[in-house]
């Protein structure tokens, strides 16, 4: 079943209302009230839609987050059943100090067709081509490389590899530097970096490493709608993230993830620019209006564009 078009518009103005409600705070320096911000705004523009939502990946365990915890039923619980994934602030960091790339994010399917996943890491790996055999978690990182090199007749030296930057990550980085790969390291923000291989001009061949499962689901349903690879290995640490994982309906705690395991069917992502980043400009107050810019994507009806809005105060 495909998802309704009206529900682009309906989501848009939910992650562009967190958006605006997240720039007082950019460079205040409280990650916190930033992220509290996002959360209070989207859940109160959630709850007028006409929909049975339920957040599937959000602010935690109800134990942890009072507001848009996973399981939360939200909307006017009238009209289609949906799975909801947010992340009312990714990059709280970025908004705190002031830095490019924050973005308020959305993703929504119909119910049982997003992955439900933990709070944990994961292994995450995303290219431009769904082609099997190119790119794969459990090749090595050399043959990755080379394998892509090959595939888009490019010398290793010409591929251009995004990863957070972090100290988990020394060792891939010191043999993506010995394979002559360029590196673009980031600080924060890997939904963003998952989707930057969607278009050449973003110059990004692989984006891949270890960081969070939630921002892997979000980054997948996107990615999905450019029909590039996504694969996901959560990295369960602890009992305690076993435990939860199985409550979940994990069973194999080694699990690769295919895209399609992770998003199936329909879907629509919407991502607003809190500060400006590579994907789409930051939110602009001009007199009374502020002005936002918002990548969305709808897979069933081919939609994959950065919109403009003008909102008045
Ligand atoms: P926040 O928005 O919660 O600050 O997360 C930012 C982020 O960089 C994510 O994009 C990424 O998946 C995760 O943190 C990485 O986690 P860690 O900082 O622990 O490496």
């Amino acid at each position: 079943m495909t998802l309704d078009k009206r529900f682009q518009n309906l989501f848009l103005e939910v992650v562009n209302k967190a958006a605006i409600s997240s720039f007082n705070f950019i460079g205040k320096n409280d990650k916190i009230a930033a992220d509290k911000a996002a959360v209070d705004s989207m859940r109160q523009t959630l709850n007028k839609i006409e929909m049975n939502g339920q957040i599937v990946i959000g602010e935690g365990e109800l134990d942890e987050a009072p507001m848009l915890y996973i399981g939360e039923k939200v909307g006017s619980m009238k009209g289609p059943e949906l799975d909801i994934a947010v992340d009312p602030l990714e990059g709280t960091n970025f908004v705190a100090k002031n830095l490019p790339g924050a973005l308020s994010v959305i993703s929504i399917a119909n119910k049982n067709n997003l992955l439900n996943a933990p709070e944990t890491y994961m292994n995450k790996i995303s290219v431009n081509t769904s082609e099997t055999g190119v790119v794969d978690l459990d090749y090595s990182l050399k043959k990755n490389i080379h394998n892509l090199a090959e595939y888009k007749n490019k010398k290793p030296e010409n591929i251009t590899a995004c990863i957070l930057n972090r100290p988990r990550h020394k060792n891939m980085i010191e043999e993506l530097k010995v394979l002559g790969v360029k590196l673009k390291l980031i600080s924060d923000g890997d939904v963003s970096g998952a989707i930057l291989v969607t278009d050449e001009k973003y110059g990004i061949d692989i984006f891949l490493g270890i960081g969070g499962g939630p921002e892997g689901v979000l980054a997948a349903s996107a990615l999905d709608a450019y029909n590039c690879k996504f694969q996901g290995r959560f990295i369960f640490e602890t009992e305690k993230d076993k435990k939860r994982a199985s409550q979940m309906g994990i069973k194999d705690f080694d699990k690769k993830y295919e895209l399609k395991e992770i998003v199936s069917g329909d879907s629509i992502f919407c991502a607003t620019g809190i500060t400006s980043g590579d994907l789409v400009s930051g939110v602009k107050k001009i007199n009374n209006e502020f002005l936002t810019e918002t990548l969305i994507t709808h897979k069933s009806c081919g939609v994959r564009k950065v919109v403009k809005n003008r909102i008045k105060i």
